[in-house]
């Protein structure tokens, strides 16, 4: 139908007759002269259309935006002092020959234009007007550039494609899972995926040696801007790799992905840290390293003041007191800015924010402005500030409680502080957490939980981790990139008695572990090789290369905040007769 792309005509086809297809984006008559910008996938075209060639001329009247149209007609330069550098085909024009309307289009629900906000609801509603915007195909073209460069990646490292089953049975990843009715089972149920987690353990068990996989997850959790109930990870498994094996390949992988795909030269070495660690500084296991901001842990000095609000955090083992120095956060923050901080933090569970500003240090405790300076002495405040590295005109918060509270609270006012106040130094900072715990101790269903998944190896024998659950360190390991979690795995566990022992910690009893993950706990008996791998979220990674504030913007057609389809009108009820075949009885029929 057409010889060329509307957005890759130039220079060199001057002269030549050629035809394009695409959308009306813009028509302007300038009395006596219609323009209209054609629009392709690849970009626009200036189409001139002159009163003298009549049949053209009389379409081109009519036509609307978002019509299609077919355009034959002649290359030409554009007219001196009328070319448009931002675009390939800036300096050329089509003059029409010939127009064809293949097809009409109503008024758009909203205009093409990217820069103009529009509702999201309406977006997704009539997503495939929403996918014609400029943002969205650049969004859509980044996606399709990451996924063919990891593919490439790892069919060059001799890593085999996969397919594993969605209709399956319940993988935990701490979600709830999407249940389909089987028909022909009567009262059974396949579970959505949460993961591939467990065939592709059983892929290694088989032989497959290294496995990877682009494939849908399915979670039923609470949305959030970085999560879909379906969403995309590039899913990874080898054996014989031990952790730095693993990590060493995955992190070339990334780096050539964003040199290749957004000119972006990460670190030669990405950097690692022990949870612990980023825990005790950053108060959260995926810190945004580009935040010169650090907790500092001052339990120590509090422990005898005369505050309780800190004092018996200090001397509680499940209590944490911190400082956070913000550098000339004296001058940059506003009693009202602290007052608004307060209560941010608020929202973390956290009771106050208690504050030092530090107006000359020279000056010993009357250099101090605050409302706690008063509740002890001036030893304990020089120390304090000491260990904070304060400087005059700096701002010094704390914060005391749980340690749980603590870290939240003063982990996200580091953010928000590192963001409102101009504070983010570098582009891309990438670093591999490491060294998490085994499990949780979780204080309502007094149980431990496995803080990756149950099948992560413990870096401990089988006697050790019964002696110490709580202690006991994990050989997993996040990729966490300007504080997104964009990818995690683990070393797995590739003996029946260590699996069995770790179900047996999680309160699984030996029953229902059979029950569940009888055929994992066979498939481990055969001969199963020392294995791990790890997934990356596809959809998080594209949203940050392309700097996109929300999953939902890489993905063609998402969900809803509240986990539904505004296209499609999905989830929808279904018939009686779908029904009676599933043996299913609604609680509260539909529509009564
Ligand atoms: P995990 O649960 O950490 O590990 O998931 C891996 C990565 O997937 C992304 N991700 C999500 N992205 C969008 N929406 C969601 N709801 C969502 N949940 C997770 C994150 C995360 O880092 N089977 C293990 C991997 C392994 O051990 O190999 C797993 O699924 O970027
Ligand atoms: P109060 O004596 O309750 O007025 O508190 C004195 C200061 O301590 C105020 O600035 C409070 O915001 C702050 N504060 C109270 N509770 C906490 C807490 N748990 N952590 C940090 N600061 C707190």
């Amino acid at each position: 139908m057409r010889t060329h792309k509307c957005g890759e005509l130039n220079k060199q086809q001057l002269g030549a007759t050629v035809t394009i297809c695409g959308w009306v984006h813009r028509r302007r008559d300038h009395g006596g002269v219609i323009f209209i910008d054609l629009r392709d996938r690849a970009g626009l075209v200036q189409v001139v259309v002159d009163p003298d060639v009549a049949d053209a001329f009389a379409i081109a009247e009519h036509v609307r935006s978002e019509y299609v149209l077919a355009i034959t007609g002649i290359v030409r330069d554009r007219p001196q002092g009328t070319s448009n550098t931002n675009m390939i085909s800036g300096e050329i024009e089509i003059l029409a020959k010939h127009i064809e309307v293949l097809n009409e289009s109503e008024t758009p629900p909203f205009p093409i234009e990217s820069e103009i906000e529009v509702n999201e609801e309406l977006r997704l509603k009539y997503r495939y007007i929403d996918l014609r915007r400029v943002a969205m195909q650049e969004k859509m073209k980044v996606r399709r550039d990451v996924t063919r460069m990891l593919r490439n990646f790892l069919d060059d490292h001799e890593f085999f494609e996969i397919e594993t089953p969605y209709l399956t049975k319940a993988t935990p990843e701490g979600a709830r899972d999407y249940i389909v009715p089987s028909r022909t089972h009567e009262n059974s149920f396949f579970a959505l995926p949460q993961s591939p987690q467990l065939y592709k353990q059983i892929l290694m068990v088989a032989g497959m040696d290294r496995y990877y996989q682009v494939v849908r997850c399915f979670r039923d959790e609470d949305l959030r801007a970085d999560r879909q109930p379906e969403f995309t990870q590039l899913d990874i498994e080898t054996s014989f790799m031990n952790e730095d094996e693993i990590m060493t390949i995955m992190e070339e992988m990334i780096r050539q992905l964003f040199a290749k795909v957004i000119n972006v030269e990460l670190d030669a070495k990405f950097p690692r840290m022990s949870y612990q660690e980023a825990v005790s500084k950053y108060g959260i296991d995926r810190p945004d390293l580009r935040i010169p901001l650090e907790l500092v842990d001052i339990a120590d000095d509090m422990k005898a003041v005369d505050f309780k609000v800190f004092s018996a955090p200090a001397n509680d083992p499940k209590g944490r007191v911190v400082a956070m120095r913000v550098p000339n956060g004296g001058e940059k923050l506003s009693r009202k800015d602290i007052e608004d901080l307060t209560k941010y933090v608020s929202i973390y569970g956290a009771k106050g924010l208690a504050y030092i500003k530090v107006n000359d240090l020279a000056a010993g405790i009357e250099g101090l402005q605050s409302p706690i300076v008063k509740f002890a002495p001036a030893e304990v405040w020089a120390s304090v500030l000491a260990k904070t590295g304060a400087q005059d005109g700096d701002l010094i918060f704390f914060g005391a409680d749980k340690a749980s509270i603590v870290n939240e609270a003063m982990g996200a006012l580091r953010v928000k502080l590192g963001h409102d106040l101009n504070l983010i130094e570098g582009e891309w900072k990438p670093v591999w957490v490491v060294d998490f715990p085994m499990f949780d101790w979780d204080e309502k269903t007094g149980r431990y939980n496995a803080i990756h998944h149950p099948f992560t190896a413990p870096s401990c024998s089988v006697e050790e981790l019964v002696a110490n659950p709580g202690t006991a360190l994990s050989r997993a390991y996040d990729l966490v990139l300007n504080g997104t979690e964009v990818g995690g795995g683990s070393i797995r566990i590739n003996r029946p008695a260590m699996q069995s022992t770790v179900f047996e910690i999680l309160g699984i009893g030996e029953e229902e572990a059979r029950e569940k993950f009888g055929f994992l706990l066979d498939a481990l008996k055969y001969g199963a090789p020392p294995h791990g791998g790890l997934a990356f979220g596809l959809d998080r990674l594209v949203m940050l290369m392309t700097g996109s504030t929300s999953i939902r913007d890489v993905i063609a057609f998402p969900k809803t905040q509240s986990a539904a389809c505004p296209l499609v009108n999905a989830p929808a009820v279904v018939t009686d007769e779908q029904l009676k075949e599933l043996g299913i009885r609604l609680i509260k029929p539909a529509g009564k």
